[in-house]
């Protein structure tokens, strides 16, 4: 499966580069850089080495001033990320090697068909020449007619294109890898929501990521209010609504939840051998101390007596009714711009027993809830590796188990088979 294409554009100093660090910043997996810049002068070596050192230490540098397609090709067969910084200087190079127009736009179009089969991530940042005024130079004017030609072509082939103006990110092209595509009138009929407010259900939905790496910014008490209120809205067997919210901002209870998890994860560990249990090890599973606030969902088993409409005979609804709660909370913090983590590696009876909770009552989820620097683009162990998507196709069953279509046949659009 490939990984997506993002182009970043714009002009010099708009904040291109710290915008395409800033994209794999709390991605799991190998982040290589592809330097096209060559160090001729003094101020550019310093340049090199500043934009260096601001990468940090996770970074492989690779300097590649005429080919990048053969590193795309050789490392981007894995979960992970690739950035190049930029294909100004790496025309700028081939122009330099007086390569003729043709030749420069072949590379092109063939480092841009591996970026298409690579695995990896794949962020590509570029410079906008044609802003200003018409160069005096023929040979600048032609230099910046192939710079806009390539910038065109990229931009067509990429997923997904931000312009950087002022320091500010904005996206021009989305990708329809975030199945993102804005919903034609057409689908719109009675009962159904407007175009635009589906298409916001859908983005919650599709943009949703389990999130375990925090900023240290307070939740607006307002949002986290709307969140609950609308996990409370969830549906539950016999209208139950068997949940609590255990909000935990308190730091001495958060020790002593993140100590049930590293007891608990230890365990957990010892489960996996050799290879798996060291990618396992690798894994962040929880931000118990860095989210500002931690959220305890708890299930009454009691609530309204023994006999509850609908539950006689399968006992567990109520626990699934907490879970559709969950739900809610979490796509309602995600269109809030709240960032949620479940953690599910922890004693139960050590949870009760640190939080207070009663016999009666279960804990079924411990939700780490904050501030973001990014939402991951996709899931995480999906990133580190771990585990893939399975194709929604082979899930899908018709009139029995393993059943296959007679006469109806669910269509998928091409974005969800693809992921
Ligand atoms: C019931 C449940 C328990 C989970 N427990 C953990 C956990 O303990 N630690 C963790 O890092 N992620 C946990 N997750 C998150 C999953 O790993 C994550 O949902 C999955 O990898 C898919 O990623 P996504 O949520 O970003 O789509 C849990 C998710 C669910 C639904």
């Amino acid at each position: 499966m490939s990984g997506k294409t993002i182009l970043v554009t714009g002009g010099s100093r708009s904040g291109k580069s710290r915008h395409a660090l800033q994209l794999t910043r709390t991605e799991i997996g190998p982040k290589l850089f592809i330097a096209t810049a060559e160090p001729f002068d003094e101020e550019m070596t310093e340049r090199i080495k500043k934009h260096q050192n601001e990468r940090g230490k996770e970074w492989i540098t690779i300097e590649e001033p005429l080919d990048p397609a053969i590193i795309v090709r050789e490392k981007g067969n894995q979960p992970g990320y690739i950035v190049l910084d930029c294909i100004t200087l790496w025309l700028s190079n081939m122009v330099m090697k007086n390569m003729a127009r043709q030749a420069i736009l072949d590379r092109v179009n063939n480092f841009i068909r591996e970026c298409k089969n690579s695995t990896s991530e794949i962020i590509v940042i570029t410079n906008e020449l044609g802003s200003g005024i018409v160069p005096m130079e023929p040979s600048a004017r032609s230099f910046r007619d192939i710079a806009g030609e390539t910038n065109q072509i990229l931009a067509s082939e990429f997923d997904e294109v931000i312009n950087m103006v002022s320091g500010i990110p904005v996206t021009i092209k989305t990708s329809q890898k975030d199945k993102n595509t804005p919903l034609s009138e057409e689908d719109y009929s009675e009962h159904e929501f407007a175009p635009g407010k589906k298409q916001g259900l859908y983005e919650a939905i599709y943009k949703r990521r389990d999130v375990r790496h925090f900023i240290p910014k307070p939740i607006d008490p307002v949002k986290l209010g709307r969140v609950l209120d609308a996990a409370h809205h969830a549906g539950s067997v016999g209208y139950m609504q068997p949940w609590n919210f255990l909000v935990i901002t308190d730091p001495i209870v958060k020790n002593k939840i993140s100590l049930n998890f590293k007891n608990a994860n230890e365990e957990a560990a010892q489960k996996f051998s050799d290879e798996k249990q060291k990618l396992y090890n690798s894994l962040k599973l929880e931000g118990i101390q860095d989210a500002a606030v931690n959220i305890c969902v708890t299930c009454d088993r009691t609530r309204f007596g023994p006999n509850v409409l609908g539950r006689n005979t399968v006992f567990e609804t109520d626990l699934f009714s907490t879970c559709c709660a969950v739900q809610n909370l979490w796509l309602a913090a995600r269109a809030e711009g709240l960032a949620v983590g479940w953690v599910s590696i922890l004693s139960q009876e050590q949870l009760k027993q640190d939080l207070d909770i009663p016999d009666h009552v279960q804990p079924v989820a411990y939700l780490c809830v904050g501030h973001t620097e990014a939402f991951y683009s996709k899931p995480m162990l999906e990133s580190a590796g771990w585990a893939q998507r399975l194709p929604v196709e082979k899930l899908i069953y018709y009139n029995k188990w393993q059943g296959t279509p007679t006469d109806y046949k669910v269509q998928l659009s091409n974005s969800t088979k693809n992921d």
